[in-house]
């Protein structure tokens, strides 16, 4: 599928903003710093065929689903297929200091983590430590409504 099928994919709830989909390492926002805003209003449809999902075809595999910096809050989404092969998604951005660097790892049963200050989230957003002397506060998760290869991500 090009960009541009995959962008039309899109449901209304995001239809205005710009996506840019990215594999597994692809983040560059550290260098953005944190502070960004976590997002919310999400209602958006990924097609699982798209080249840009293609990491979801494997359990542990994760994609990233951004807007620009100027979009920041609309759909900072990191999208994974767990270890047990179930579809789940949750804030890229991080809910210790802001960095959207939120990532999938498979450790345990599979975990979101932020590599920055190394911040651990259960798959229910749940955190798992605690990394300074502030009490760690939940990730933000979402929605997932599976129909055919098309999944849909909502609050
Ligand atoms: S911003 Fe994610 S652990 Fe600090």
């Amino acid at each position: 599928m090009e960009r541009k099928e995959f962008l039309r994919s899109l449901g209304a709830g995001a239809a205005f903003a710009l996506l840019f989909p990215c594999a597994q390492g692809c983040s560059n926002d550290e260098e953005d710093g944190g502070n960004r805003v976590v997002p919310s209003g999400v209602d958006f449809t990924l097609d699982l065929t798209s080249s840009e999902a293609t990491p979801l075809s494997g359990n542990g595999g994760f994609i990233e689903v951004t807007s620009n910096v100027s979009m920041d809050g609309l759909t900072d989404i990191v999208v994974a297929r767990n270890l047990q092969g179930e579809l789940v998604a949750a804030s890229l951005i991080c809910s210790h200091e802001g960095y959207a660097e939120v990532e999938f790892v498979d450790q345990g049963e599979g975990i979101f983590f932020c590599e920055v200050h190394g911040s651990q989230f259960a798959q229910d957003g749940t955190p798992l430590n605690q990394v300074d002397s502030r009490p760690a506060r939940a990730l933000k998760v979402f929605n997932v409504e599976l129909n055919g290869d098309i999944l849909r991500i909502f609050e």
